[in-house]
């Protein structure tokens, strides 16, 4: 992964998130809409709850998941900006790479299904067959194309299509929440971090250096990169005190360790992760009436676990409205992840995430 290179290796201890004092939201652009479904109407300033961030003096984190990809297209920069605007204490931009090495925000780094790149005729030629992950994936990929030219396609899909949406560079989600005005998190990820290495495109040489430029350094920065592979992480850590979250899927092996998923989550498991990430990042229902949460915080590390959707098909049965593709009880599944422990949550609503941690804190004695 060559980044080595970047500073002389740095010594990670897990410990808990620091403090971050957040000052009032100064009003924000309105996000315009067109269709889809529409966001409740949110104060500018920052909930109560969100003076400050994170630890478990000042209460969970919310992390908007995608930006508030409940309610506008996911990695969008009018996604990140309405979940600023709601009240997220984090926002989270999965990151790939261009051909011409610029990072940006997509969850995949197949385009297909979230860009209208398959209706451009002078981009026919470079649909392709590439092993993502060791499986075969069809489709265009960013590694293929210019910043140019990926920036002159049409962001489509759920929960909203519209022209206007494009492709953002992570430089302009950093420009976003400079401008802010309060004190807003960063909680990259670095998607296919192997893949790309493989391709002479690392991810994570850039992303540090961009994040330095910015003033992103040590482990008191508003900030944790993640990822659901593990050699990343554990050079990242070689090179950066900020902080870093292990991802845990479901079921499975990262795709650069043999070591299973599940084999992670054990004490030993934990114990591991903590020598080079300061939290994980589990399935939501891994924490469900288990003991991972005590486990992971007696091995100092946090728990942030994704991901909380308020659509019916994501909720808990008794927590479902009777339309089926209505909106449900998120507040109580959310409100009961932060009874059992969890330092924060990755939420596609953060408006109603916020709202609940409100109330949790609220009933805090
Ligand atoms: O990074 C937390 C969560 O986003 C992981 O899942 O697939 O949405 O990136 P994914
Ligand atoms: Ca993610």
């Amino acid at each position: 992964m060559n980044i080595g290179s970047l500073s002389s290796a740095t010594f990670r201890h897990p410990q808990r998130a620091s403090l971050q004092a957040v000052e009032e939201t100064p009003g924000l652009e309105q996000v315009t809409l067109s269709s889809g479904p529409t966001p409740p109407r949110v104060t500018p300033d920052a909930s109560p709850a969100a003076s400050l961030v994170g630890g478990p003096l000042a209460g969970p984190i919310v992390i908007g998941h995608r930006g508030a990809s409940g309610y506008l297209p996911q990695h969008t920069l009018a996604a990140y900006e309405l979940a600023i605007k709601q009240g997220a204490d984090f926002i989270e931009p999965d990151l790939v790479m261009t051909r011409d090495r610029v990072l940006i925000t997509r969850h995949e780094n197949e385009i297909s299904l979230t860009t209208d790149v398959a209706a451009r005729p002078e981009f026919a030629d470079r649909k392709t067959t590439r092993q993502i992950d060791g499986k075969p994936v069809t489709g265009w990929f960013t590694e293929d194309f210019t910043l140019a030219e990926l920036k002159s396609l049409k962001v489509t899909g759920a929960p909203h299509d519209g022209p206007e949406f494009r492709i953002a560079t992570f430089e302009e989600v950093l420009d976003l929440v400079d401008r802010t005005g309060r004190k807003v998190g960063l909680y990259p990820e670095t998607k296919h971090p192997t893949h790309f290495d493989q391709l002479g495109l690392s991810l994570e040489e850039p992303l540090v250096q961009a994040l330095r430029r910015r003033g992103y350094e040590g482990a008191e920065a508003p900030i944790f990169i993640q990822s659901f592979e593990v050699g990343n992480l554990k050079e990242l850590n070689q090179i950066t005190d900020l902080r870093l979250v292990q991802l845990v899927e479901a079921e499975g092996y990262p795709a650069d360790s043999p070591v299973p998923y599940s084999q992670m989550l054990t004490p030993a498991g934990l114990a591991e992760v903590a020598t080079y990430a300061d939290g994980i990042g589990p399935w939501k229902g891994q924490v469900r009436g288990t003991t991972l949460v005590q486990d992971a915080h007696s091995q100092g590390l946090l728990v942030h676990p994704y991901t909380f959707r308020a659509e019916n098909q994501y909720l808990p049965p008794e927590l479902r409205g009777t339309d089926p593709s209505g909106l449900g009880d998120l507040e109580s599944e959310v409100r009961s992840y932060f009874e059992a422990g969890v330092d924060g949550v990755f939420a596609n609503h953060p408006d109603l995430a916020v709202r609940a941690r409100d109330k949790f804190l609220q009933a805090r004695p």
